[in-house]
């Protein structure tokens, strides 16, 4: 399935082409939990920023029916093209911006997955799409999500910034421009808003949402490059239940 994807740019790490970062060719624990659940789930799951797919094949590959949303529509011609025609029967593709392109059914999704996306949201966008995401998960439906912290790479920069910021009580402390910071040779592949979570602001947008936390915790992935490496929360991992 990976034979499609672009090679990568560093280890582990598969450029994005719309300069929305990378894709890991690690799934970090809570889309690994999405890709179990396309194993027993009932109704469709959804793949947010699905990219290439590192979350979406396996799940198509589980027997699930899988709606992989982005921002690329070349990235996800490379997902569909990586797709044998039985798996994509059961595979929809949708090129628009999350959440403002698009309307799914009330309680129509077992799982949903915002596999580093979230962090492309500034705080009133992210209460928006969390909102939407609540009402189209059935009861007892699932979020997983995984963004970056203040911890990750050349992020760290921000980490003074955003202490004062969340000690004098900004309610989204953690939205920076990337290109501030960033090396030379990533600087072109980095939007212009990034938005850093700890555990304290992503899990109060989460639970104001509605959703019950399961699992809330920082992690890096094993095949991850040395650099950007800092003291093992680059990453944070969520699971959500909608009850
Ligand atoms: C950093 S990649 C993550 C890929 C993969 N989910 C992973 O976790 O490795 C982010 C992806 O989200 C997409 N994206 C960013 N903002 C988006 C938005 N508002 N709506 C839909 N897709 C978006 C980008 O096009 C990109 O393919």
């Amino acid at each position: 399935m990976e034979s499609k994807w672009p090679a990568e740019l560093e280890q582990g790490l598969i450029p994005t082409d719309d300069n929305m970062g990378i894709m890991t060719r690690e799934l970090g624990p809570a889309a690994r939990e999405f890709v179990e659940l396309s194993k027993t789930a009932a109704l469709p799951l959804l793949d947010i920023g699905a990219a290439y797919g590192n979350a979406t094949l396996p799940a198509l590959k589980n027997g699930a029916t899988v709606v992989a949303l982005d921002l690329s529509p070349t990235e996800l011609a490379i997902l569909q093209q990586s797709a044998d025609a039985e798996e994509q029967r059961r595979l929809v593709v949708m090129p628009v911006r999350f959440p403002q392109e698009v309307n799914l059914l009330n309680s129509s999704l077992s799982g949903v997955l915002g596999g580093q996306v979230l962090h492309f949201l500034d705080g009133p966008t992210l209460e928006a799409a969390l909102g939407k995401i609540h009402r189209w998960l059935a009861p007892g439906g699932r979020l997983y999500a995984i963004t970056i912290t203040p911890s990750l790479s050349y992020y760290r920069k921000f980490w003074d910034e955003y202490q004062v910021r969340k000690a004098r009580g900004d309610r989204w402390p953690g939205v920076f421009n990337p290109k501030d910071v960033a090396t030379p040779e990533w600087r072109d592949r980095l939007p212009d808003l990034i938005h850093l979570f700890d555990t304290d602001i992503l899990g109060r947008a989460v639970r104001a949402a509605g959703f019950e936390i399961e699992t809330l915790e920082y992690f890096c992935f094993t095949n991850f490059p040395d650099k950007h490496r800092t003291d093992g929360r680059e990453f944070l991992t969520l699971t959500a239940v909608k009850r």
